[in-house]
Formats: structure tokens, sequence, C-alpha cells
């Protein structure tokens, strides 16, 4: 297993650009199965995560390509309608073919997807949405067995989630955009990964209303055709180098970004002390002494991005006061904290409460990365201790971060990779 060696202390400061978004490009790449031609998709970062999406898609009989950062993908021929474990294990949102294929081809059988380290991740609300369009569902042997009605079509229908979900919202308006008559959805998530989907779909030729919106309403269509499209800015690659700047008295400026996707951030950011600034296409933070501490709750789309806690958490180490971070998506995701303590900093959980008292400095140390974004939570505080430290498992940060070294690097952090 690969590890990191970053030798601090280093001011985080100069310019990276900021790649696709990894969570947009998931369910767009899922969503290739759903024309009976080709569709190019511009702006897919390079990551383990969109590897394994495409190799799963692959597998199926399409027909698909990377050049660069473009993925061109003909799904006239699609041989099969499986995801088989071996890929879906490796990343939960495989789950996302399910709704895709459903929608085209009637059924499909895809590996159930098990926890992970930040909660137990059910998939209920996909399939009971599935259920309500007609769909006969059969969870056998750890994989979800899927059939539309006779006909092979699924049904429009009047469905509530009984939580916003993204993935969840994600599986169901592609299958509803192939449905037979009008599905009306209910607490929808309004993440800006769901509307780049939908916007997708309906270049696709898809009819969708309330994109952006709790409520969409679906009007099915006979068939979906290829267009040409481009993935969002990574909301949450952009906010983790900002965060870097307001750790180290640092100076980041993010571009190929946009600042609209990434409002209750940047909030945050200002009221810990930053200067920030923002263009069409670039975010630029400034930080000048101690961040302020503040109080951060994490909820779905318009408020704080639960996938941002981690490398806020991270600042609000270094803060000067006490501040109370409380996580409501996730029932797991604190298992930074350990590890940020064990570099000096001093936290403590109570339930799903956070309670954050700054330090002047974090210490280097041997760490651990448990998820994603924990992994980056870590790297920013590695870069700001006082000597080397030692980052294992970072295959976690592989899934989601593009040319993470060179990026970092390109900020003044002394990063390198040991291979394993
Ligand atoms: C997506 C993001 C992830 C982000 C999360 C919340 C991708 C690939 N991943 O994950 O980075 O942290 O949104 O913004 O886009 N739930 C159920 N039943 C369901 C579905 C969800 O109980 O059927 C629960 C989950 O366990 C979780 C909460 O609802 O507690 C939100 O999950 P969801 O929005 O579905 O997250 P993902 O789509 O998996």
């Amino acid at each position: 297993m690969d590890k990191f060696k970053i030798i601090g202390k280093s001011r985080i400061a100069g310019e990276v650009v900021i790649s696709g978004s990894k969570n947009a490009a998931l369910p767009l790449l899922a969503a290739m199965l759903l024309p009976s031609d080709e569709t190019v998709l511009h702006n897919v970062p390079t990551l383990k995560d969109t590897d394994t999406l495409i190799k799963l898609i692959a597998g199926m009989g399409v027909a698909i390509k990377k050049e660069g950062n473009t993925v061109i993908a003909d799904a006239r021929h699609v041989a099969n309608y499986y995801a088989p474990y071996e890929l879906v294990r490796t990343m939960r949102a495989s789950i996302l073919v399910l709704g895709a294929l459903l929608g085209r081809f009637g059924e499909a059988e895809v590996s159930l997807p098990g926890g992970c380290s930040i909660g137990s991740r059910p998939v209920d609300q996909h399939l009971k949405a599935f259920e309500a369009m007609g769909a006969t569902i059969l969870v056998e042997n750890g994989y979800v067995k899927a059939k539309a009605p006779a006909g092979g079509r699924l049904m429009g229908c009047d469905f509530a989630f009984d939580m916003v979900t993204v993935g969840g919202t994600e599986n169901v308006i592609m299958a509803a955009s192939l449905a037979r008559g009008t599905t009306r959805l209910e607490n929808c998530a309004c993440e800006p990964e769901v509307v780049d989907l939908a916007n997708m779909l309906v270049a696709m030729g898809a009819k969708i209303d309330g994109i952006g919106t709790p409520t969409m309403i679906i009007e099915g269509v006979e068939s979906l055709h290829g267009c040409e499209y481009s993935v969002i800015a990574d909301r949450i690659e952009t906010g983790s180098y900002l965060a870097g700047a307001l750790m180290s008295e640092g100076d980041v400026l993010t571009t190929n970004t946009s600042a609209e996707l990434l409002h209750p951030v940047l909030k945050k950011f200002e009221a810990m002390g930053a200067t920030i600034t923002t263009g069409d296409d670039w975010i630029r933070a400034v930080m000048k002494g101690r961040p302020k501490a503040v109080d951060i709750r994490t909820q779905v789309h318009p408020g704080f991005p639960t996938d941002m806690q981690a490398q806020l958490m991270a600042v609000c180490c270094l803060a000067d006061g006490t501040s109370t971070i409380i996580e409501n998506i996730f029932e797991n995701r604190f298992m930074h904290v350990p590890e940020l303590n064990r570099m000096g900093a001093n936290i403590r959980i109570d339930g799903h409460t956070a309670i954050v008292t700054g330090v002047e400095s974090f210490m280097p140390a041997p760490v651990m990365a448990t998820d994603l974004r924990a992994s980056m939570s870590l790297v920013m505080a590695a870069a700001c201790a006082d000597g080397e430290s030692i980052i294992d498992r970072i295959y976690h940060i592989d899934r989601g971060y593009d040319n993470v070294e060179s990026k970092l690097k390109s900020l003044g952090v002394n990063i390198e990779r040991i291979k394993g």
C-alpha cells in the first residue's frame, strides 16, 4: 500500500487548477448507458473511482474510451445488464448503473454495495422508488435483481423519498427518464451534482421539470440520444485546497471552478477570518493570522456539505477558541478524529458532535487515512506540522483527488509518495 511522506511546516500558497467533480462524473458516466448512440463527456477527472465505473460499463459491452479528460461511449450494443461484486465492492457509487439499466433495458442485476467506513449506507430508498415504478426487486446472494413490469418499461409514479438521498435521486431520475408516463418525485436532493446529471439527461432528450428543487417531474420519453457534455468543477476538491490557506496563513488561488457551487463553505471560511475573492471561474483565499473558531452542522444542499467536514475540522484544530461540529448526514464520520488527535489536536466526540479546542500547531506523526475526505484533512495537517509525517493507506485519496501530489507540490507542500 502506498504512503505519503510529508515534511512540514509549509505555507500553502499558489495556484491550483481544479478538476471535474468526481461525484458528478460518476452518475454522468452511468448515464452514458442510456442513449443508443455515442455520448462525449468532457472534464472527467482521472481517478480510481472514474476508472472503476468505466470498467464496469465496458464489461456490459459499451464501447468506451478515455482520451485525456474526455470519455467517449457508444452504448448501441449492450451485451449484459450485470454489475459484479468485484467492481461494486470497491466503489459504492456503482449502484448508479441500476437505474440506467432498469430504465433502458427493463432489467438489471447489480451487486448490493456493502456498508463503508463512514456508515452503513443502505440503498432502500433507491429500491423502494423502483418498486413504486412497478419493478420487481429481489435481493438474493448479495445481488439486487430488478425487472420492469411486462413490456419491459417502468411506469411513472408519485414517490416521496423518506430522506434526502443524492444517489437515490440520481438513480431514480435516470430510470424515470425512460419510463412510461410521468414520475413526480418529492424530497429530491438538490446537490449541484444532481443538477449536473439532470442537465445532461435533458441534453439527451429527457423531459425534466424542477431541476435543483426538491420536487422533480419527469415525463418519460421512448428513447434518449447521445450528447456532448462537460462535468462541473469539483467543489470539494476546491474547498479542500482553499482550506489549506486558512491553516497556514497561506494564499491559494483555485481556477477552473465556480464560487456558486461553494457558497456555504466560503461563508464559513470568511467567518474564520479568510479574505475570499471570486471571479467567473476562480476563487482565492488569503489568510492572515490564526483562524477564528466557528460552529458547523453538516446538512443537505444548500447547507454545509458533509464531504467538507473533515477538512474544516482540520482548520478548526488550529483556531483560536473552541468550535463545535455536528455531523448530521453520516453516523460514523469522525474516524479522522483520533488521527488528528495523534497530531496534537484537541478534539472530543459526544455522539454526533465534535468539540474542537484549538491548538497553536500540529505535531508530525505517523497516521492512517480512514476515508476519502478524511485523508485530505490529514495531508493538510501534516503539511502544517513542523517535521516529517507518514500517511498510510492513501488509496483512499487516490479514489477522489486528481493528480494530488503535483497539485500539492504546486502549493508548496513537500510531499513524496512511498510505493508500497
Ligand atoms: C453522495 C456522495 C457522497 C456524499 C453524500 C452526501 C457520491 C458518489 N457520493 O453519497 O460523497 O457524502 O452524497 O452528500 O456522489 N440513505 C439511506 N437509504 C438510502 C439512501 C441513503 O438511509 O436508500 C442514507 C445514507 O445512509 C446517508 C444519507 O441517507 O446517511 C445520505 O446518503 P446519500 O445522499 O444517498 O449519499 P450517497 O449518494 O451515497
